[in-house]
């Protein structure tokens, strides 16, 4: 429970900072996972650096469940090169 005034300190930085930029949020555009089962080189290409930018320091370079990250991890990442303990399997279908 507040009981005294509140004492609001003023802004130190002079001149302020400016607020960052508000940005609007897009819609992505809906995704078709039954092309995406028969990708293009290009596609693999693109997944394969978001891949290791975005999934391999938990499922390892090679996608073996092996990352650093993954290390301590209860239960372990995926070990994508084995068909053992898929939650939802494997495939998209
Ligand atoms: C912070 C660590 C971490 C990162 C980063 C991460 N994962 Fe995982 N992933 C896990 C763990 C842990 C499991 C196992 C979960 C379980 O067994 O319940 C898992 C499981 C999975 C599974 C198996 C699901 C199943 O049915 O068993 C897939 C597929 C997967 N991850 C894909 C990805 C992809 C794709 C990325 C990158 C976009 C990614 N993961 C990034 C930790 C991570």
């Amino acid at each position: 429970k507040i009981t005294g005034p509140v004492l609001v300190p003023k802004d130190s930085v002079k001149p302020p900072i400016a607020d960052l930029q508000q940005v609007k949020g897009t819609i992505s555009a809906p995704v078709d996972i039954f092309k995406l089962a028969n990708p293009t080189p290009e596609l693999v290409e693109k997944g394969k650096t978001i891949f290791q930018t975005t999934c391999a320091t938990c499922h390892g370079t090679e996608g073996k469940g092996d990352g650093i990250a993954g290390a301590t991890l209860n239960p372990k990442p995926r070990n994508f090169t084995s068909l053992d303990g898929w939650k939802n399997g494997p495939k998209l279908t």
